[in-house]
This record gives C-alpha cells, sequence and structure tokens, in this order.
C-alpha cells in the first residue's frame, strides 16, 4: 500500500442490552475480531441507541460495562483497534442532528424496525425510537467508514446512511465515504431455537429460543435438545426445513465446516443425536469467550483503562470529519 492510499475503515455497534446472543456473535462480532487482521476497525456499544427503550439506570450502566468486557472477551483487541462507548464521544449525537436535516420523515416512517418496535413498545413511542437510523447513519459517517460488517437486519438502516451521505455530498460537495455492508455469507440471520423462522433475538419471551454467548454447557445443551425441528427426518438444508436450516448454519459457523460438509457428516443419523452434535459445537466454539470475559471482568480497572483511550482516539478521528462536515453546511467557525 502506497503512504496517500489509506487502510480502510471498519465500523460497527452493538446495543448493551443484555449478554450477547449467539445471533449476534455469528451474524456480526466474530467478523469484527477477523477484520482487524487487515483494517483500520472500529468498535462501539450503542448506549446511545439503548436508552429509545426505558432501562434502569443502575442495570443499564452495569449491562454497558459488560457489554464492553464481552465485546473484547469476543477478540476485539482494544490497542489495535479503537474500542469505545458511544456516549463517551458527543461527535456521534452532533452529527446526528446535522444528518437529520437532510432526513425525510417518509424515509424513517419506513424503517421496520421502527415499526416493529412500536407495536412491542405502544406506551412509549418516543422520537428517539424514530431517529434511531440517522444515529446510526452518524456513527457511521463521522469516522467515514468504508466498510460495516452487520448481519441482515441491520441492512434497512445501512441503505438509509448510504442514501443519506449520496444527498449531502450532493447537496453541499463530496464530504462523506458512501459506506459499504459486510454480511457473513452463512449466519448473516441467526433464527430463533423455538421459532426458526423469526431471529434470534436478545429479548425473545421464550428461554429456550435464544443461547447467550456467556451460557454455560448444560444449558447450551438443554436449548439445543429442545430446539424445534419438523415432521421429516433427513438432515438437509432445503426450503420450508427452517429448524434444521437454523442448526446446519449454526453448526457450521461453530466448526467452520461447510452445510455440505456437515449434511454429510449427518446423513443418516437421528435429529436428536444431531441436536446434541449442534450443542457440543456450540458449547465449544463459546467456551473461549467464557473464559476470557470472567478474566477481564475481574479487571475493570484494565477495562476502564481500554475505553477511555478508545474515546479519545474515536473523538480525534471524528472531530476532522465533523468539523469539515460543519463547515460544508455553512456553520462559522470558531476555532
Ligand atoms: P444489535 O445490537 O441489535 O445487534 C448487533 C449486531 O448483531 C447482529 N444480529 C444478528 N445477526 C445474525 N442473526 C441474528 N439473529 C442477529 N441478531 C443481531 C445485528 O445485525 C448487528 O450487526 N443498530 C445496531 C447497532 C448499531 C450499529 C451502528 C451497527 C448502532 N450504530 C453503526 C453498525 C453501525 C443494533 O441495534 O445492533
Amino acid at each position: 500500500m502506497s503512504e496517500t492510499e489509506r487502510k480502510k475503515v471498519i465500523l460497527s455497534g452493538i446495543q448493551p442490552t443484555g449478554v450477547f446472543t449467539l445471533g449476534n456473535y455469528v451474524g456480526a462480532i466474530r467478523n469484527w475480531g477477523a477484520l482487524q487482521e487487515e483494517f483500520d476497525c472500529i468498535y462501539f456499544i450503542a448506549d446511545q441507541h439503548a436508552i429509545t427503550v426505558r432501562k434502569d439506570p443502575a442495570s443499564f450502566r452495569k449491562q454497558t460495562i459488560e457489554s464492553y468486557a464481552l465485546t473484547l472477551a469476543c477478540g476485539i483487541d482494544p490497542k489495535r483497534s479503537i474500542a469505545f462507548i458511544q456516549s463517551h464521544n458527543p461527535n456521534h449525537a452532533q452529527l446526528s442532528w446535522v444528518l437529520g436535516c437532510v432526513t425525510q420523515f417518509g424515509e424513517l416512517s419506513r424503517m421496520t424496525q421502527f415499526k416493529d418496535k412500536a407495536a412491542k413498545h405502544a406506551d412509549d413511542i418516543n422520537a428517539g425510537l424514530f431517529t434511531y437510523p440517522v444515529l446510526m447513519a452518524a456513527d457511521i459517517l463521522t469516522y467515514n467508514a468504508d466498510v460495516v460488517p452487520i448481519g441482515d437486519d441491520q441492512r434497512q438502516h445501512l441503505e438509509l446512511a448510504r442514501n443519506i451521505a449520496v444527498r449531502f455530498n450532493q447537496r453541499y460537495g463530496e464530504m462523506f465515504t458512501v459506506p459499504e455492508g459486510y454480511y457473513p455469507k452463512v449466519g448473516a440471520r441467526i433464527k430463533s431455537l423455538q421459532e426458526p423462522t423469526k431471529k434470534m433475538s436478545k429479548s425473545d419471551d421464550n428461554p429456550n429460543a435464544t443461547v447467550f454467548i456467556l451460557d454455560d454447557k448444560d444449558t447450551i445443551m438443554r436449548k439445543f435438545k429442545r430446539a424445534v425441528t419438523d415432521s421429516d427426518t433427513e438432515i438437509r438444508f432445503a426450503e420450508g426445513k427452517d429448524g434444521i436450516n437454523n442448526l446446519l448454519t449454526i453448526y457450521s459457523c461453530a466448526t467452520g465446516k461447510t452445510i455440505a460438509e456437515a449434511e454429510k457428516e449427518f446423513a443418516g443419523k437421528g435429529y436428536g443425536d444431531f441436536k446434541l452434535a449442534v450443542g457440543e459445537a456450540v458449547a465449544d466454539y463459546l467456551e473461549p469467550v467464557r473464559t476470557e470475559y470472567a478474566r477481564l471482568m475481574d479487571d475493570k480497572a484494565y477495562l476502564k483503562e481500554c475505553w477511555t483511550d478508545g474515546a479519545q482516539r474515536a473523538f480525534r478521528l471524528s472531530n476532522k470529519v465533523l468539523t469539515k462536515a460543519y463547515r460544508k453546511i455553512g456553520f462559522v467557525d470558531y476555532r
């Protein structure tokens, strides 16, 4: 790479709304770690996004710290990457205001996640819930990120961020990089173990639907034993076999084998044996995360040092972009 060429900037975030799920891990965070090898990476805990749903302050603060530790436990190296907590860098919220003024009400009304969340929290459809995708666009654009590793459910939000970037550039002159989404080939949409047509989610009411990355082996095995399959007997990836397709996908992600290899391995075997094998593979896959998380949570001073350093580096980078955007729109310079 020549002096003038810059490394691609990768950026992603996750909400601190409880322990991450197997879906978060497979769909997004495991890629975050892998991308650090080659790129300049920026990862953060999206605590400002999380308050769009009402929270108890004490447990929210605790969950944010736990989520930060989990991110490191999942392989994010805070020296090599920038790893911080969103609210520690005010530039996201500042740019968000500007971007909100180039975003249409109609665009935000079409966001499916807004419609789902508004239905789920009908007693608190706050303005933050509505403008959430603008903040997400600001998260990305304030670093001029090139690539955003996310699961499928964030695709519509990323499209909006791209549209906002293009619109701003057209209106005020070249400013923002138009970001690309980066979706895993396998695992971009891990499904609930109980209703395999729905995505696996942190907030599912059924405790057997979601595998959390800190679940112990017995819990993981129990959840997979109870996983919903179908009335067929064949272990193959096919239309209409949502439960089996999901388990094959999870097995493939946990072992690194392809779906075809997994189908071959389990040809002629029963669903019961298959579910146990998937459970074992997932427990082995997540074990190092559990161990590292426990180690990190014993060293809060180190965690604080990491997030403070991350916020300072994030602020410096994003401030250059924000200052330039302010000039473009015609705010008066005062520095
Ligand atoms: P969040 O916290 O809901 O989820 C974090 C990441 O996990 C992915 N994910 C899944 N992937 C596969 N299967 C699933 N069942 C599954 N469930 C979740 C999500 O797609 C996501 O990549 N708005 C974002 C956080 C955010 C962000 C950003 C992301 C805020 N600003 C800027 C990228 C860039 C969110 O709520 O993710």
